[in-house]
This record gives C-alpha cells, structure tokens and sequence, in this order.
C-alpha cells in the first residue's frame, strides 16, 4: 500500500510542528521507526532532491568505484575522469555488481554468469549465453542491457546523485550553502583525511539533529568540545540551511597548528546541512570537514556515516595533524553515536509520540528543519 503523510501521522501531529503554539515540538516518533514512513520520506524527498553520496577524492583514479552505504547504487570513475553513478544490479539477473570498493578496474564482472561492463556501463560480454562457447545470443543488442545510470554530478569534490532524475540543476541546490559559507575559498580545497563509513544504529534523522544542534555539546563532549562554551553558540534556520555556529575568541588552532595541541574543538565553526544530507562544518581557519549521513534503504532504525577532512587554503597537512584530527573526531564520533543509538531506543517507546519538545534557543535548527521535511512530504 502506497501511505500519504496523512495516513502516518495525525493532522495534529503535523499542526504540532508547522503551527507552534509556544512551544517547538519535533516529529512524531513513528517517523524515526516506520518503513512506511521512510518509504513516503524517499518516494516524495529523497528521490527527487540531490543527495550526498560520496567524494572524488575517494575514487581518484580511472577505475576506481565505490558502493553507496544503504542504497542500492555505485560509483565509478570512468577513463574520461568523470564520475558517474549506476544502480548496482546487473541486467541479466539482477545479482549485485559491486560490493565493496574497488581500485583501477577496467570491466565490472557479475559474479553470477560473468556478464561484463565497462566503466561507462555498456555491456559488453556475455560469456556463453547463445551455448558452451556461444557468447552472442542472436536478437540481443548488447546497447539495450547496459547498467542503469544515476543522474550523478560533482559539486567540487562532493559526489551527488538524484534518483528521479528530476531535480533543480546541482548549482541550485548547493547555492545556499556555498553563499552561507561565502568566505571559504572552495577552490583550493585539498583533501588530507576520510574516516571509512560505518553503520550507526538510529534513524538517518536522529543524526541529523545531533550534528545541527549545540545544546548537547556541554554534557556529550565536555572534554572534546571543551573549548566551545555553550553561550557562545547560536542556532541557524535559513530555510534550506540549518545548524549551528560559534565564534571562539582566541582560538589555538591555526594554520600554524603543530601536533600536540589539538585536543579539544577549540576552535569557531559553523556547523551547517543543506537539506537533506548534505552537511559541511567549517572550522577557523582553513579546515572543512563533510559529514555523510545516508538513509539505509531498508531499515529505518539504520543510517551510515562516513565524514572526510580538508583544507581550504591549499596547505599540505602534517602526519602529525592529520593523526590529531582522527583521534579528535573518533572520540567525538563514539560519543555522538552512543547518544544517536539511545534515542534511536526511545523513538521505540510511545515517551515521543507527541514528538519531544524543542529548545526554542539551541534547537529552532531542528525544528526549522522539520518544517522543510513536511512542506515536502505532506499531501
Ligand atoms: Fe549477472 Fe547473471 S545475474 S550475469
């Protein structure tokens, strides 16, 4: 059965969120929990808008792919330097083609019965399909039976695709972010870290709300975030930019920065998701780091995260520094995910069926951001 937001949630439930009567409320918790729910959120949103997926610098090479976390698509790097992406199922039978990252191919293999692509996905064998030793199958034009492509584009190195095919051209959709964070010099971003992608045990929403918002800074990473003083954050809701930003008088990192001081997030940053997935933190002075978070597919209890690093003045990074940020972020990355993981657990219970309520100071970030979800999921 094909659900309308209506079927899944109250017109009350809605009102809640898009019509505050003084206090912010957040989605019911059957939107952190429902298949249903997850199918609406791709048929009506996630299929039809970009969504971020990966990174050039993660497959730099002519034949390098990789899978995308909890979709059924993979990219790959063709001969002509271009990325593009392709559901990852082979024409004949279906079987996956890619299962993991892969380095320098030169044809994707099924494993199944061998049929073989090439990196721009034309097919181009079919080992003994006509019989022993017969490979053409006479009325099987092998042009017909090419893998399925992904509409994919590059915004600098961010990979993006857009399953319907039918959203607004790419330099639309990043315009609000690039113009939020107009004194980055996008150009000389130079990549220097990618923390490998893992799976995290709450719905793709649950995280998004976690990394816009300030307030659980003090009591989740009060080591980690020690330099960042909670009333020097602020909430940011610019419709399609949500998140936070704070400004840390006297930072210690600079772009002199050294090994051995890099121990806590001291630093000013703002945190900011271009709706839907697409999340960049800019750290002063010269650092931005991408944080990934796809919807798995087939679970709504279930995201994946991969997060990379890099410099936006051109600098080299030092060994040294590129360990710091990783063991920084790592310490970070477990606290967020354990929070993540326990109100993944309390989504299970009826406690937030009315939502939870919202900090009207530190969390109009999400709630701004819930708004969004429903002016495009509502009947
Ligand atoms: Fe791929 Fe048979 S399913 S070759």
């Amino acid at each position: 059965m094909t659900h309308r937001l209506s079927d899944l949630v109250t017109r009350e439930d809605i009102d809640r969120v898009t019509s505050p009567n003084g206090t912010l409320h957040r989605l019911p918790g059957v939107a952190f929990r429902s298949e249903e729910f997850l199918a609406l959120e791709f048929r009506r949103w996630l299929s039809r808008t970009w969504l971020f997926v990966g990174r050039g610098a993660d497959i730099p090479n002519p034949g390098d792919g990789t899978t995308v976390p909890g979709l059924p698509v993979f990219l790959v790097r063709g001969r002509d330097g271009k990325i593009r992406a392709f559901l990852n199922a082979c024409r004949h039978r279906g079987h996956r083609i890619l299962k993991e990252p892969c380095q320098a191919k030169r044809l994707f293999v099924c494993p199944y019965h061998s049929w073989s692509y090439d990196l721009e996905g034309r097919l181009v064998r079919t080992p003994h399909m006509a019989g022993a030793d017969r490979h053409e199958l006479e009325g099987l034009d092998k042009t017909d039976y090419g893998l399925k492509p992904v509409r994919c584009e590059q915004w600098h190195d961010w990979i993006f695709i857009n399953l319907s095919g039918e959203a607004e051209p790419l330099k639309d959709f990043v315009a609000p972010i690039a113009e939020r964070l107009s004194f980055v010099d996008f150009g000389r971003l130079k990549h220097f870290l990618t923390m490998s992608r893992r799976p995290i045990e709450a719905n793709w929403k649950v995280c998004v709300e976690n990394t816009m918002e300030p307030y659980h800074l003090p009591f989740v990473h009060a080591k980690t975030a020690a330099g960042q003083p909670l009333d020097q954050h602020y909430s940011i809701s610019e419709d399609p930019i949500f998140g936070s930003g704070i400004e840390v008088p006297g930072s210690v990192y600079t772009n002199e920065h050294g090994a051995g001081g890099l121990d806590n997030l001291d630093m000013s940053a703002h945190y900011l998701l271009r709706a839907p997935n697409f999340f960049l933190t800019s750290y002063a002075p010269d650092v931005i780091v991408d944080t990934m978070y796809v919807p798995d597919q087939r679970d709504p209890r279930k995201c994946w995260l991969e997060q990379a690093w890099y410099t936006t003045s051109g600098r080299e990074v030092t060994a040294a520094e590129i360990a710091e940020w990783e063991s920084l972020e790592e310490a970070v990355m477990i606290e967020d995910v354990t929070v993540m993981a326990e109100v993944q657990a309390g989504a299970e219970t009826a406690v937030v069926d009315d939502g939870g309520v919202l900090s009207p100071v530190w969390e109009t970030c999400i709630h701004g951001f819930y708004r969004h979800l429903i002016e495009r999921l509502d009947d």
